[in-house]
């Protein structure tokens, strides 16, 4: 079966100037959609509501570059204390843009997972998630895991309960457990670790985003508040990301040792 082209409303002129190499996973806390807004004197859901066309380049931008998984961090488990009315519009929100970009992100070959706590979504929003995964989960051209509902620690929590109940159940031995038995009891399990973080709105905070998964991330902070995030920030946090020498521990010498003998 011949591939279908996607359809991607990118500026291709921008993307075009990413030198590479590529992530292969890139996680983003899209930050800063109140300031954004209030900077306007309008209300703060209007930020959020020019946050999710920011969202729509990035996923669009990122299937252009052939970045195979990008996760979003859309909803904390700690802006469950935000004003109700925040919250409601943010529950709103994300089921509006179920509706509105289902069928573009299954032309676009991207497949949609929620990672989170979904025991506090409401019935009707947890279905459209669900419905939504189903309906692009035989897509792999982009995983694209939104965050909502979710937390780092919360995530790491709730891993650890079940390797405990594991090991009570006989299933499981405490000294066979490893990095990999953590890593395949998080949301993300089968998913390459974050290689590249990037947060928006000038914060150098981690907010609970990946806090296992991010062990070796590389970050990019940008001063750009996340609604007017475009192609050319994703492209210089990209150039950023290609121009590091991630060394995981050892020192420059040891890697262009191992270079040299491959
Ligand atoms: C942080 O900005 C942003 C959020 C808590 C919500 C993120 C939601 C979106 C981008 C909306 C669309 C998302 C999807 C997946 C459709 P903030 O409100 O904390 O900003 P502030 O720090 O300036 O107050």
């Amino acid at each position: 079966m011949l591939a279908r082209k996607p359809k991607l409303h990118v500026d291709e002129a921008v993307l075009k100037t990413c030198t590479g190499p590529m992530p292969k996973h890139v996680g983003i806390i899209m930050d800063g959609n109140g300031r954004w807004a209030k900077g306007r004197g309008m209300p703060r859901i209007k930020g959020h509501h020019e946050g999710a066309n920011a969202v729509r380049r990035t996923v669009e931008s990122c299937r252009y570059l052939e970045i195979p998984h990008l996760t979003l961090y859309a909803f904390s488990s700690q802006n469950w204390g935000r004003p109700q009315d925040e919250v409601t519009g943010l529950m709103t929100l994300f089921d509006v843009y179920i509706k509105k970009e289902r069928q573009r992100l299954i032309d676009n070959g991207v497949a949609m997972r929620m990672i989170g706590d979904r025991s506090r979504l409401s019935p009707g929003l947890l279905r459209a998630v669900e419905g939504l995964e189903d309906a692009t989960a035989h897509n792999s051209d982009l995983i694209l895991q939104v965050a909502v509902s979710y937390g780092g620690r919360e995530e790491i929590l709730s891993a650890v309960k079940a390797i405990a109940k594991e090991i009570s159940d006989g299933t499981l031995r405490a000294e066979d457990i490893d990095e990999h038995t953590v890593s395949d009891h998080l949301y993300t399990r089968n998913i390459p670790d974050p290689e590249l973080i990037i947060r928006t709105s000038g914060e150098f905070r981690v907010s609970n985003f990946l806090l296992w998964q991010a062990a070796y991330a590389e970050f990019f902070v940008t001063d750009t508040m996340w609604p007017d995030f475009n192609e050319v920030h994703l492209r210089d946090a990209l150039n950023s990301f290609g121009s590091r020498e991630r060394r995981f521990g050892l020192t420059s010498a040891q890697l262009s040792e191992t270079s040299e003998e491959e």
